[in-house]
């Protein structure tokens, strides 16, 4: 209850203008997608599911597409990039004096936890302090800001790698960019920030040694997995992030009782969601928006794509790709399909190297297979299409659209022709 009403008391500012140089791209930084999710689409995922839901970012370079994919979501922009502090600072206007608390993250952090930053927000208001900063011990600390602390292990400051003297470059503990104020004393402290470093930029790091300063109470908390630290300047750090977050999605599904038989292999989006007892086999993708039922056998070298919905049971093997297609429980689609914009029914075949043409250069049309239904090998079917219950489609036929297969039909040929017909029993779907 108390956690609830804290997060209620508390907006998150999402700092995402800059130009991310070292990515060398044409896009914005914080709109390269993570696991098919642009990488700040994680980060405000994990700040609304620790409970904030007042979300602010501040945008700059590429600001249009930002705010366009960003729909929903409160975008300030930024004028002139003159560092994380002025980026902050950006926001004060619309605040008005906001007396609670304000979460700061970096939208280029996409692997931060929302437990970390309840936890964090949490910290934050039980030690009433200023700020509470979020850090954690590298190995490798080349590259982030480092955190100064005095004898009694108090943090005293931070200080950005590139104005390190060589003895606090030694420093492992470093800024994860996640920070939580009393808001008040945040923008107090950034108006009397300076542009005094290497980078000529306002530094929102700053603030720290300005608190210090003033005899406020600055508090820290240390995350021990080091992967949430990892904040994307280069598409090196683009890859590290994206192993992370597929060991993690691996993981959480394993965990919930899925077989996974080459980790090394699969690719499961976040957006997936697998049921118990189901084994995926090597060299599968999985992406976002996928629900596959209990007791599945997905792949070897499968695709399913987003809009997929697989009931329990259902065998979908090598070099097959679906996507917004669902299929019904006990039926297979063994080999070298193409299923898209497809609804099959329960305990159908799909024989080897059925094709559904769904794309006629304009629209996406619907095909609909029913239940029971036997589709030979190396068929084309033509949507828009219904190949009604307990049908048979030939090995190599081609059904044309608006060609709709009677229920119980058997149809042959190119294009195929009813060759004979079956009732039935039960209604059609
Ligand atoms: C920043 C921190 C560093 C920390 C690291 C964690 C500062 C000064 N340093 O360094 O201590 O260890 O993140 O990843 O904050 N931004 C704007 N407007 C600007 C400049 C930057 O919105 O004018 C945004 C960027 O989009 C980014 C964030 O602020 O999301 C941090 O900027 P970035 O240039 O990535 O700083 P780092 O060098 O990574
Ligand atoms: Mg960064």
């Amino acid at each position: 209850m108390i956690i609830r009403k804290t997060m209620k008391d508390t907006i998150a500012i999402v700092l995402a203008a800059g130009r991310g140089t070292r990515m060398k791209s044409g896009i914005p930084k914080v709109m390269h997608e993570i696991l098919g999710i642009p990488m700040i689409e994680h980060v405000l995922s994990s700040i609304r599911d620790a409970g904030v839901k007042d979300i602010t970012v501040v945008t700059g370079h590429g600001s249009e597409a930002l705010k366009k994919s960003l729909k929903g979501t409160k975008v300030l922009r930024q004028k002139n990039l003159l560092g994380s502090g002025d980026a902050v600072n950006t926001a004060r206007v619309s605040l008005k004096g906001f007396g609670g608390n304000v979460l700061v993250v970096c939208g280029d952090t996409p692997l931060l936890k929302s437990d970390t930053i309840k936890n964090l927000v949490r910290k934050h208001e039980t030690s009433r302090a200023t700020a509470t900063v979020l850090t954690v011990t590298l190995k490798d600390p080349a590259g982030y800001g480092r955190i100064v602390r005095d004898s009694d292990g108090k943090v005293m400051k931070i200080v950005e790698e590139k104005d390190a003297p060589i003895y606090e470059k030694v420093i492992t503990e470093i800024n994860v960019g996640t920070y939580c104020f009393k808001g008040t004393d945040l923008f107090r402290a950034l108006a009397g920030v300076k542009p005094d470093n290497n980078k000529k930029e306002y530094y929102l790091t700053d603030v720290i040694g300005i608190f210090n300063r003033e005899r406020k109470a600055v508090e820290s908390l240390e995350t021990d997995d080091s992967d949430e630290a990892i904040g994307i300047n280069t598409r090196k750090d683009l890859a590290l992030a994206t192993a992370s977050l597929k060991n993690r999605t691996l993981e959480r599904v394993m965990a919930f009782g899925v077989t996974i038989e080459d980790p090394s292999s699969t690719t499961i989006y976040p957006g997936a969601r697998i049921g118990r007892d189901s084994v995926i086999r090597p060299n599968t993708l999985i992406e976002s928006d996928v629900t596959i039922g209990r007791n599945c056998s997905i792949g070897p070298f499968t695709r399913i794509r987003p809009g997929a919905r697989i009931g329990d049971g259902v065998e979908v093997g090598n070099f097959v790709e679906l996507v917004r297609t669902a299929v019904g429980d006990n039926s297979k689609i063994k080999h070298h399909t193409y299923l898209g914009d497809t609804s099959v029914g329960k305990n159908v075949n799909i024989g080897a190297g059925t094709i559904v043409a769904n794309f006629d250069g304009v629209r996406k049309n619907r095909t609909v297979v029913g239940d029971s239904a036997f589709i030979g090998i190396g068929a084309r079917l033509i949507a828009p299409l219904r190949i009604g219950r307990g049908a048979l489609v030939g090995a190599g036929s081609v059904v044309c659209k608006n060609h709709d297969v009677p229920d119980g039909a058997t149809v042959v040929g190119v294009p195929a022709r009813v060759i004979r017909k079956k009732k039935v029993l039960g209604r059609a779907r």
